[in-house]
C-alpha cells in the first residue's frame, strides 16, 4: 500500500501506475503534454507552456512539483532563495503559485540555457512571475539573504546540501532540501550509524540533529520515489514562527 508521502499530491493522474512508470523520463517534456495534462488550471497551463518550449523534462517538472506541494505552506515568506537552483524551476514555482511571496531569489554558480525558456513560459501564463524572480549567478557561498527568507535546495549534491542548510539557518527562516549524492557529507555521519542505517539515511539523521540543536523543528516527508530515489524531504521551520511569516497557512 501506498504511504501519504509516496502520492502524487499536485497531480493525482501520476498514482496511476502506468502513468508512474514514465514518471523518471529525462527527456525534454514536448508535445505528449497536451494529454497528460489537459486542465484549465493554472499548472497544468504552466506544464504545457513549458513543454511548448521543450524547457525541461517531465521527471524536473513531477520532482520540481511535488518538493513544492510538500514544503509550500512551511517555506513560503516574503522573500524565497531556491540555491543551488539549476534551472530554478522549483523557485519560479513560488513565484507563480504563492501570493504572499513577493521576490524569489535564485541562485547558482551557473544559469542553465533552460531559465529562460522557464521565465517566458511562466510569464505567458503568470505575468506578476517576471518581476518577482532575479537570477543570481553566484556560489552560494556569497549570496547574502535577508533576515526570515524561506530557503530551498533541490537535490543540491553533497556538501552544498549542508551549505543550503546553513545559509537558512543564517537567515533565521525555514529552510526545505532534498538531499542528494551523500558521498562528500560522509564525514557528517559518524561511522557506526553509517554502518547499521546506510550512509544516506545516517548523514540525514545527522543534518536533522544538527538543525534541532540549532533551535529548529524538522520534519521528513518524501516525494513519490517513482519520480527518484532521492526522494527525502527534510523541513526545518523555526519554533515560534518568525516575524516575516505570512498568515496561516491557505
Ligand atoms: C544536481 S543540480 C540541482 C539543480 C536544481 N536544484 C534541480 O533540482 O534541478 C546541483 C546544482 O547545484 C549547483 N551548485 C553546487 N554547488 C554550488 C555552490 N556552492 N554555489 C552555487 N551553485 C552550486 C550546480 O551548479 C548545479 O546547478
Amino acid at each position: 500500500m501506498k504511504s501519504e508521502d509516496d502520492r502524487f499530491r499536485a497531480f493525482p493522474a501520476f498514482d496511476d501506475p502506468a502513468l508512474a512508470r514514465i514518471a523518471s523520463k529525462r527527456h525534454k517534456l514536448g508535445p505528449a503534454a497536451e494529454a497528460l495534462f489537459p486542465e484549465a488550471h493554472l499548472s497544468h497551463r504552466f506544464v504545457r507552456a513549458l513543454a511548448a518550449r521543450k524547457a525541461v523534462s517531465l521527471k524536473e517538472i513531477l520532482e520540481s512539483y511535488e518538493f513544492h506541494r510538500r514544503v509550500r505552506r512551511r517555506v513560503r515568506r516574503r522573500v524565497v532563495a531556491d540555491l543551488c537552483c539549476g534551472h530554478g524551476l522549483t523557485g519560479v514555482l513560488f513565484a507563480l503559485h504563492e501570493r504572499q511571496v513577493e521576490q524569489v531569489v535564485l541562485v547558482d554558480r551557473r544559469r542553465p540555457a533552460s531559465t529562460r525558456l522557464i521565465l517566458d513560459a511562466a510569464a505567458e501564463v503568470a505575468p506578476w512571475v517576471t518581476a518577482k524572480v532575479r537570477f543570481r549567478e553566484t556560489p552560494i557561498e556569497e549570496a547574502a539573504l535577508p533576515a526570515g527568507a524561506g530557503v530551498i535546495g533541490v537535490h543540491a549534491c553533497g556538501l552544498s546540501t549542508d551549505q543550503v542548510l546553513q545559509k537558512g539557518l543564517q537567515s533565521g527562516g525555514p529552510v526545505a532540501v532534498m538531499p542528494c549524492c551523500h558521498s562528500s557529507a560522509r564525514r557528517h555521519a559518524v561511522s557506526g550509524l553509517r554502518e547499521a542505517l546506510g550512509t544516506r539515511l545516517a548523514i540525514d539523521v545527522d543534518r536533522t540533529y544538527r538543525l534541532e540543536a540549532a533551535g529548529l523543528r524538522v520534519e521528513w516527508t518524501s516525494i513519490p520515489v517513482a519520480i527518484t530515489p532521492m526522494n527525502r524531504v527534510i523541513i526545518a521551520t523555526p519554533r515560534g514562527g518568525d516575524a516575516s511569516a505570512p498568515g496561516p497557512p491557505g
